[in-house]
């Protein structure tokens, strides 16, 4: 009777110790699986720990790694004295910071690419500048990464377009000089390759009214002068173009600085137009005013078919290196596009 107590006893223990571990096993897994979640609005840390950094970015991949390019802000936010008739909010220029990624979830910070000159009052990257929205693509035939960005002036006078080129996507920048394309006005910006390796800059122009793409030279570093004029007079910034099935997509937001306003999205069947617009993407809590983000991207993700990710700046105007980050799945059906608003997804539950 004794001996069968005892092992009744050493069984029991065998049973609550195996029911713990699996319990920390499950805890284990949730913890993991949570930490693999695509947050919207909240502060988003890299792989040391600390903020993101990294507005109105874009995404190029290349061998197996995503790489994050985006403005690097100062920690002061205000209000340009010397623009009193409209809120231009801004911040000590940072340049461009670069991160690092294999699954779109751990960012490891591979520094600032681009730093603003903290020194010279008269350079374009003087910290006192603009530099907003940088992108960039990588040349095939030159083997350089070749970045474009929108440099101003501290009142955004200049409306200028400034390109810097690297052998590495995550080296030292070499910076080459800003220039109005095709005797433009140039702001908002992005860049897009195409699978025939030309290149297109897409830049909101005329005082923001009207969108210009221009194709690039072969080397990436100059507009061809071959142009289109676009959404005339529509007012739109932000763009961020993408191909899915052999078309064309841009989604863009309204002109509001620093403020949401709703998104708008349009096809075409070539990129230089006619775009056909489509209304607003967003769905879902808040999608009036695009979630209280504006575009700055979408992203390709790689391995995956139809899987696409629209990326979007929630600005915080009165501390602008607070800004945070919203990324979110599209959804295709034909030529529609449904961007749907989640507080929280997982890419490997999204894109099956
Ligand atoms: C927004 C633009 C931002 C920034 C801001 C300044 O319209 O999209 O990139 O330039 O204005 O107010």
């Amino acid at each position: 009777m004794k001996k069968y107590l005892i092992y009744l006893l050493i069984l029991s223990c065998i049973f609550v110790c195996s029911c713990g571990q699996k319990k920390n096993q499950q805890q284990g897994e949730d913890a993991e699986a949570e930490a693999k979640m695509i947050v919207s609005g909240e502060k988003w840390l890299d792989t040391d720990g600390n903020a993101i950094n990294a507005h109105g970015g874009g995404i190029l991949y290349h061998d197996g790694t995503y790489y994050w390019y985006g403005e690097y802000k100062g920690d002061s936010t205000y209000w340009n004295p010397k623009v009193p008739s409209w809120e231009c909010y801004r911040t000590e220029a940072g340049g461009v910071s670069c991160y690092s990624s294999q699954n779109l979830v751990d960012w490891k910070f591979e520094g600032v690419v681009l730093p603003s000159d903290t020194v010279n009052e008269s350079s374009e990257l003087h910290y006192s500048n603009v530099l907003e929205r940088p992108k960039v693509i990588y040349n095939d035939k030159t083997k350089k990464f070749v970045m474009w960005l929108h440099v101003d002036s501290h009142d955004y006078a200049k409306a200028a377009a400034g390109v810097a080129v690297c052998d590495t996507p995550n080296g030292k920048f070499e910076y080459l000089g800003s220039m109005r394309p095709n005797d433009a006005m140039s702001r908002d910006m992005t860049l897009f390759k195409d699978d025939d390796g030309k290149a297109y800059h897409f830049y909101s122009s005329e005082e923001n009214k009207t969108l210009y793409i221009s194709l690039l030279t072969d080397d990436y570093l100059k507009p061809t002068g071959q142009f289109t004029r676009n959404f005339i007079d529509q007012s739109r910034e932000a763009p961020a173009v993408f191909k899915q099935n052999g078309k064309y997509y841009i989604l863009s937001s309204g002109c509001t600085a620093w403020d949401p306003n709703q998104a708008e999205y349009a096809v075409a069947d070539s990129i230089m137009g006619q775009w056909k617009v489509m209304g607003n993407p967003c769905s879902g809590k808040d999608a009036n005013i695009t979630f209280y983000g504006q575009s700055t991207n979408v992203l390709k993700v790689e391995g995956k078919k139809d899987a696409y990710i629209a990326m979007f700046d929630k600005w915080n105007k009165t501390d602008l290196i607070d800004s945070r980050y919203i990324w979110l799945p599209i959804k295709f059906s034909g030529d529609s596009i449904d961007i749907a608003w989640q507080e929280k997804w997982n890419i490997n539950e999204a894109f099956k």
